[in-house]
């Protein structure tokens, strides 16, 4: 297994080149199961989690031509079974259960198990389909979905949910009549989806609002589309060059997709700037604890709460941090700790009291964006800083060190 490892104490400096969203990317690629023929799309990231879902496509009947724009054509699927083994990987595979309801008239899906941030069931996609006409039981472990054609139906989701928008939405395109979604989830990565869906033919208004409107049509045509930027790459970029002190300019991203960030570094004391073609970001050394809650877009996202406490572990001050949307998401805590930084939990809140400086140790990562939060950690601790079982971020940042190394930062992989 691979570890990183990173000698603290660079300011980062220079330019970087955001990748495609990797939560807009899988649901545009499983979306590609309701298109008859061959779609086209670009900028399409290449992660683990990425790799996972055209695995679990192709062995759905799906033929990929890879490269950048990837070809997809999902158009004559032969088995309706995402199996465990694929599934238990990635729960986000759970995204090709709409469409293939949708499409085919069957799914026989696994349910995703939980993750180390959560039970995270999926009992409101399922509530859903329900509502849209499905029959649905659970059996040996696995959602087996049955379906003439559904039926369009207003649904209220209990809990934003942003899969669970986006199956349900997937699934009502194809359905007879209108479909209404209340409380919907209102991320980007879902006006993404929608965007390319009514590429495809579909009529879906209100994307981007807590209200989509989901009007049924028979069938739906090939698109070519484009994947937008990831926000919490770029998150996790903007926190970095705030951390390290340095000056970055963070290429093909738009602020507007992280604007609680934006407002959340401004108000510790980080410049941020939208200039021609992305976001410049300059650390001034001393940076003032701000308080954080995590909440669905959009409100801070829960996927840069553990970066953002990493730069509050050095802040001038006492930041209390909230988690409202994951149950147990502060596994980075402890790792944190360690390395000196002074956290004290209290239910889904952290109390973050500021330290002079982290120090390296070898610490483990435990689920994407902890993992994530650890480097940067790393860039910023005296001495040496080892993370292990890095394949936690290979899921969802391209390259990372690479990325990193480029801006600076001393850091490398080596096989453990
Ligand atoms: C998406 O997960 C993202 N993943 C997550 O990113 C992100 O953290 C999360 O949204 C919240 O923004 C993808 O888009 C692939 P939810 P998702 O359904 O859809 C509860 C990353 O690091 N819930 O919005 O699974 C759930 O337990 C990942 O990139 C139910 O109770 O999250 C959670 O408490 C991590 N029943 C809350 O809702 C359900 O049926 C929000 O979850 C569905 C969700």
């Amino acid at each position: 297994m691979d570890k990183i490892v990173i000698e603290g104490g660079n300011r980062l400096n220079g330019e970087i080149e955001i990748s495609g969203s990797k939560n807009a990317a899988l649901p545009i690629l499983a979306a590609s199961l309701l298109a008859d023929g061959c779609c086209t799309f670009h900028n399409i990231p290449n992660l683990v989690d990425v790799y996972t879902i055209k695995k679990l496509l192709i062995s759905l009947g799906a033929e990929i031509d890879e490269g950048d724009p990837l070809r997809i054509n999902a158009g004559n699927i032969k088995s309706c079974l995402a199996s465990y083994d694929l599934v238990k990987t990635m729960r986000a595979s759970i995204l090709v259960l709409g469409p293939l309801v949708a499409k085919m008239g069957r799914a026989r899906v696994s349910l995703p198990g939980g993750c180390a941030i959560g039970a995270r069931p999926v009992n409101l996609h399922l509530k859903a389909l329900r509502a849209l006409g499905a029959q649905i039981e659970i059996k040996d472990g696995y959602v087996e979905a049955v379906s003439k054609r559904l039926r369009g139906t207003t649904i209220f989701f209990d809990i934003s949910t942003v899969t669970g928008t986006e199956n349900i939405m997937m699934a009502a395109v194809l359905a007879e009549g209108t479909t209404v979604l209340e409380n919907a989830a209102r991320e980007p990565e879902v006006i993404n989806l929608a965007e390319v869906l009514n590429g495809m033919g579909a009529k879906i208004r209100g994307a981007g609002s807590d209200v989509i409107t989901i009007e049924g049509v028979s069938s739906l045509m090939p698109a070519e589309a484009a994947v937008i930027p990831d926000r919490v790459e770029a998150g996790t970029f903007m926190i970095a060059a705030a951390l390290t002190g340095g000056n970055v300019k963070l290429l093909n991203c738009r602020s507007s997709h992280i604007e609680s960030l934006v407002t959340k570094l401004r108000e510790a004391g980080v410049s941020v700037e939208q200039v021609g073609g992305g976001i410049e970001v300059s650390g001034s050394g001393q940076v003032m604890s701000v308080d954080i809650t995590t909440l669905p877009y959009p409100g801070f996202p829960t996927d840069l709460q553990a970066q953002m406490m990493v730069l509050m572990t050095g802040a001038k001050g006492i930041s209390v941090i909230r988690e409202t949307v994951f149950e147990n998401r502060f596994m980075h805590v402890n790792e944190l700790m360690r390395m000196g930084a002074d956290i004290l939990i209290d239910g889904n809140r952290a109390i973050v009291k500021g330290v002079e400086r982290l120090k390296g140790a070898q610490v483990m990562a435990t689920d994407l964006r902890a993992s994530a939060s650890l480097v940067l950690a790393g860039l910023v601790a005296k001495g040496t800083t080892e993370l292990s079982r890095v394949y936690h971020l290979d899921r969802g940042y391209e390259k990372i060190e690479g990325k990193l190394s480029r801006l600076g930062a001393n850091i490398k992989r080596v096989r453990e």
